[in-house]
């Protein structure tokens, strides 16, 4: 693997904090000073002031055995005392914890007292079906307020979730099942996505039958979709026949810092995926910080709202962790941001008066597609601070982001992380940082980054590199689930003692960092490196564009060429007579702004891109197309028709 990723797009915008935002800003620039003199020092002071220890830690890093870290490790804590008892302990009982909305419209408000309720009553039922500390709880649930109970119950007795999203299969299921060995499922009969129930307890019926574990003695279902369901005698038994009849009185245990909280599967570049394991104390410690300082929260006067699902690790970390450690008032959306009407969450900002979003570059550019008029028919003014992450946020996808769902002049902080990083890691600060779109920008205090060339050495200034983050963190994984030496060969055989994160990653000159993407993304064509999100970028700055995916294509004489599949603005669509126009159009264009070594072979034009549930679009698939093969599996696509209708479209 070489690493010089070319690139040329330049992006000049700056934006400076507004005196009245900075003045009032959570985060001030004696943070990043505190960490620089003492890192380690700054972060058991965070530990100390965020959360409560029922034992307090003297050691606050031991990295006598890396890259196996322990953060805080003679301390005790319990993680679901912190994000709940402790704020009705401290008067905020009747602060709504979630403004819990259903896609059909339906909606219930949670406080604090009555989160805490429902937690200590499962956690009664957790216990009475045998469940004990580190034993293992599948979680499969729609986005409705048990879910986050269900986790919540589980930390408080030290048992560690899984959460599955819903959206997987039964087969996925039933390998997350087993490869936990989960004695108890947690679901719901069903739940509502796109105006319909879809059914959640039949798939764990078919996955406890696929599971070669038998490690499942327990189903636990919710009643949300009133879809017809078969209960399994002695096995499975309704939330609402065992929590709903619980006693709320619960005594919490504290445990130690490193004691397991969750294990969260991704996928590697393998098939099998990765039993991502985070633990109590530094997790919650950096995930509340985070929340604290990058969405700038006060969580007097604040509504908070990430939209992401409680089953991928933004759920963990930015849904349930991160606001309720900080006594956060939150919105909890159940269903998709279409349904019954394109503005559903225009509307949910507008009723609950949202101050913070948080969401992905993806959905961005599918509002983008609609066009601003479906934004301003709601009143989106209460929004003060607007949050991106799950893959790079091209400058137009940013500005469009600030000026029509923002009003032009609040903060847009593009957060770099991932599931292994278990909090975010580079970020501007709102009030602090001069914002550029495009940018992740720099590493949060107490958070060391680097970019290596392949052989290891510093890459400075215009050259692209690989990012490695060079010091142990306190929400960092502390392994793959039952499975240490694929953790040690995947993230630190590379670089030794530094994390490799699989990302290429550049830095300007005024220290700014500008993710290009995964490494497994980056295309060389003839013998150029160039980055698929910088090519995406500038397909997207052109104004035909709503949405571009790019892949690199095997080819004869250049080693790799770029191919580029095109989704047109609606509004354009009438204007273009001849789709092989505007492809055309969008090669020279691309030539243009980048150089001719990165115009596209071809520009497909099509009306969808394949993407997975959780929005990520499916290159591999497009790469098939591009190269003429069958196209591969599907079935982790949202849609699986796309790929027909693509395949249709571009021959
Ligand atoms: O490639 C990076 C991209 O998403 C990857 C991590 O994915 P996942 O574990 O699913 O977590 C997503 C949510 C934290 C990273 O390796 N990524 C995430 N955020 C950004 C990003 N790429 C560019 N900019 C970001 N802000």
């Amino acid at each position: 693997m070489t690493v010089q990723i070319d690139h040329a797009l330049e992006e000049i915008r700056r934006f400076r904090p507004s005196p009245e935002f900075a003045a009032q800003a959570v985060a001030d620039k004696h943070l990043y000073e505190a960490a620089a003199a003492d890192r380690l020092g700054f972060w058991a002071d965070q530990a100390r002031e965020l959360l409560q220890w029922e034992k307090p830690f003297t050691s606050t890093l031991d990295w006598s055995n890396p890259p196996f870290a322990k953060w805080f490790d003679d301390g005790e804590l319990n993680v679901a005392v912190n994000c709940l008892d402790r704020h009705v302990a401290a008067g905020l009982g009747d602060r709504v914890a979630l403004h819990w909305e259903g896609e059909p419209g339906d909606s219930r408000d949670v406080t604090y007292a009555e989160l805490t309720d429902e937690v200590k009553r499962a956690a009664n039922v957790l216990t009475e079906l045998g469940i004990g500390e580190h034993d293992r709880v599948a979680i499969y649930l729609p986005m409705i307020p048990e879910a986050v109970v269900a986790m919540l119950a589980c930390a408080r007795i030290g048992a560690v979730h899984s959460v599955v999203f819903g959206g997987f299969s039964a087969d996925s299921l039933a390998s997350r099942i087993d490869d936990a060995e989960a004695s108890l499922v947690i679901t719901a009969d069903g739940g509502y996505r796109k105006g319909k129930v879809f059914p959640l307890k039949p798939v764990v019926d078919e996955a406890l039958q696929k599971s070669e574990g038998d490690t499942v003695r327990n189903v636990l279902v919710v009643r949300r979709g009133e879809n017809d369901v078969e209960l399994v005698d002695g096995r499975d038994h309704w939330w609402h026949d065992t929590v709903g009849q619980a006693s709320n009185e619960h005594e919490p245990k504290a445990f130690g810092a490193e004691h397991p909280l969750f294990i969260l599967y991704t996928s590697g570049t393998t098939g099998k995926p990765k039993g991502i394991l985070h633990t109590s104390g530094g997790y919650l410690t950096q995930a509340a910080f985070t929340h604290r300082n990058v969405f700038d929260l006060h969580p007097e006067r604040d509504v908070y709202w990430c939209t992401a699902d409680v089953g991928w690790i933004t759920g963990h970390s930015y849904v349930v962790y991160g606001p309720l450690a900080n006594g956060a008032t939150q919105v909890l959306y159940e269903g998709t941001p279409d349904t019954p009407h394109p503005g559903r969450w225009w509307e949910i900002v507008e009723k609950y008066g949202v101050t913070i979003l948080y969401t992905a570059p993806t959905a961005i550019r599918s509002f983008m597609k609609l066009g601003r008029q479906i934004p301003h028919e709601f009143n989106l003014r209460s929004l003060r601070l607007l949050g991106s992450v799950g893959e790079p946020i091209n400058p137009e996808a940013w500005i469009w982001y600030r000026h029509v769902i923002g009003g032009g002049s609040i903060p847009v902080v593009d957060t770099w992380w991932q599931t292994e990083t278990g909090a975010i890691m580079i970020s501007a600060l709102p009030g602090v940082t001069d914002l550029k779109p495009g940018s992740a920008q720099v590493a949060i205090p107490g958070v060391s980054v680097d970019i290596l060339s392949d052989d290891g050495e510093r890459v400075d200034g215009e050259g692209g590199g690989l990012l490695v983050i060079t010091e142990p963190w306190p929400s960092m994984l502390r392994g793959i689930w039952g499975d240490p030496e694929r953790f040690k060969e995947t993230y630190w055989e590379k670089f030794g003692d530094k994390y490799f994160a699989g990302d290429g990653a550049r830095r300007d000159e005024d220290g700014d960092i500008w993710l290009l993407g995964r490494v497994d993304d980056v295309m060389n064509v003839s013998g150029h490196r160039l980055s698929t999100a910088e090519i995406e970028s500038s397909l997207v700055a052109h104004p035909y564009t709503a949405e571009a995916a790019v892949v690199g294509a095997s080819d004869e004489t250049t080693g790799q060429a770029v191919v580029a599949f095109v989704i047109l603005k609606a509004s354009q669509v009438s204007h273009i007579d001849d789709p092989a126009i505007a492809s055309e159009e969008l090669r020279k264009h691309v030539a243009m702004q980048i150089g001719a070594i990165a115009r596209p072979r071809q520009v497909f034009i099509v009306n969808e891109l394949p993407k997975t549930r959780s929005g990520k679009i499916m290159r591999r698939l497009l790469r098939d197309l591009a190269e003429g093969r069958q196209v591969g599996d599907t079935t982790t696509l949202a849609d699986t028709s796309v790929m027909t209708a693509i395949t249709r479209q571009v021959q």
